[in-house]
């Protein structure tokens, strides 16, 4: 008999389980989260059926619900009530995230808090960071910028995250936060850098979700051409000399040969499944065109067989659950 039909017949009757060559498991998941200072009660988000914003009085019950479904990471978005041309409120002590981290380490002291450092969703332009005027029109500047995401690195650690994940893309933006957290007395904090960020129409949903959506121009000066591979794995390589701890590649599934060579560099990696891919599965299974349950297994394990160590995903709770019934 060949081979691959013994292999085939084999796996049929007792041996599927010891030939799987990836797992996925519930530690390899981080939920995001969105905070809104701005609400006294929960309220979903439209194109991200499933998911809401939450307002700060119920984010430690929301960091309890994930901690009982054994999901032990979050990853932390804010939406503040007040915006500027500067992003001032993202680095407030009593800014949104640095409050519901402190919530959450009251009442889930284990939880491993990341927080995304950027600013889109605290300027009144919407941009990640701030802007002036460029030989091509107004744009992203960039060093005044990393001065900004520098500041709020260091008051998120201040108020006790785990982790910071800078997300804007910017020159030099590992650099300048290890620095300043180093110079705060923040040495052990760990970066988790969006080192390969493309510029992807699947953040869609996000705009609504985080309400960061821009007043001109788009993101294509400071995130990837999706058309680039080897260009989005220098980006890793570069944040990972300027002493990024975990390496991230976003969006995750249709990126799955990126996640794979920046695998290689050497670094834990971590991969965003975004609110687009979320959308996408979601409405499909509500049609009833998809299973969505077994989608949802199928790409988180396509991620994780592409290489990541971790998958960030609104899917966490459900895959947990779901996971839970497949011992
Ligand atoms: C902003 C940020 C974005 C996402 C995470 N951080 C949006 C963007 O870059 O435009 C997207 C996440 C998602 O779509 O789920 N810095
Ligand atoms: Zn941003």
């Amino acid at each position: 008999m060949y081979p691959k039909t013994r292999l085939r017949r084999l796996r049929k009757r007792l041996f599927q389980p010891l030939f799987k060559e990836n797992r996925l498991q519930k530690t390899d998941l981080i939920a995001p989260v969105f905070v809104d200072e701005t609400i006294s009660a929960p309220k979903p988000i439209l194109s991200m059926p499933g998911q809401s914003r939450i307002p700060l009085g119920t984010v430690a019950g929301t960091a309890e619900a994930l901690w009982d479904c054994e999901i032990s990471a979050m990853v932390l978005f804010g939406i503040p009530a007040q915006k500027d041309g500067q992003g001032s409120q993202a680095f407030a002590h009593d800014g949104v995230v640095q409050k519901a981290v402190r919530e959450i380490k009251r009442a889930v002291p284990d939880m491993a808090l990341i927080t995304d450092v950027c600013a889109c969703e605290y300027t009144d332009h919407g941009h990640c960071g701030i802007i002036g005027d460029t030989a091509y029109g107004p744009d992203l500047l960039n060093d005044p910028s990393l001065d900004l995401m520098a500041k709020i690195a260091v008051s998120h650690a201040e108020s006790g995250a785990d982790m910071v994940a800078p997300s804007c893309m910017l020159d030099g933006m590992v650099a300048v936060i290890r620095n300043a957290l180093d110079g705060a007395g923040h040495e052990d904090l760990p970066i988790m850098s969006y080192s390969t960020k493309y510029a992807s129409a699947l953040y869609g949903p996000f705009r609504e979700a985080a309400d960061s959506g821009y007043a001109f121009g788009d993101r294509s000066t400071y995130q990837l051409d999706p058309a680039n591979a080897r260009e989005g794995v220098r980006e890793s390589i570069l944040d990972a000399e300027e002493g990024a701890d975990v390496l991230m590649v976003k969006p995750a599934g249709f990126y799955l040969d990126i996640i794979s060579s920046v695998a290689s560099i050497g670094l834990p990696v971590a991969a965003y499944q975004v609110s687009g891919e979320y959308a996408m599965i979601k409405a499909a299974g509500e049609k009833g065109w998809l299973d969505e349950r077994r989608v949802v297994m199928e790409s988180l394990t396509s991620i994780k067989r592409a290489g990541a160590d971790l998958i960030i995903t609104y899917f966490a709770k459900d895959a947990s659950g779901w996971l839970d019934e497949e011992q």
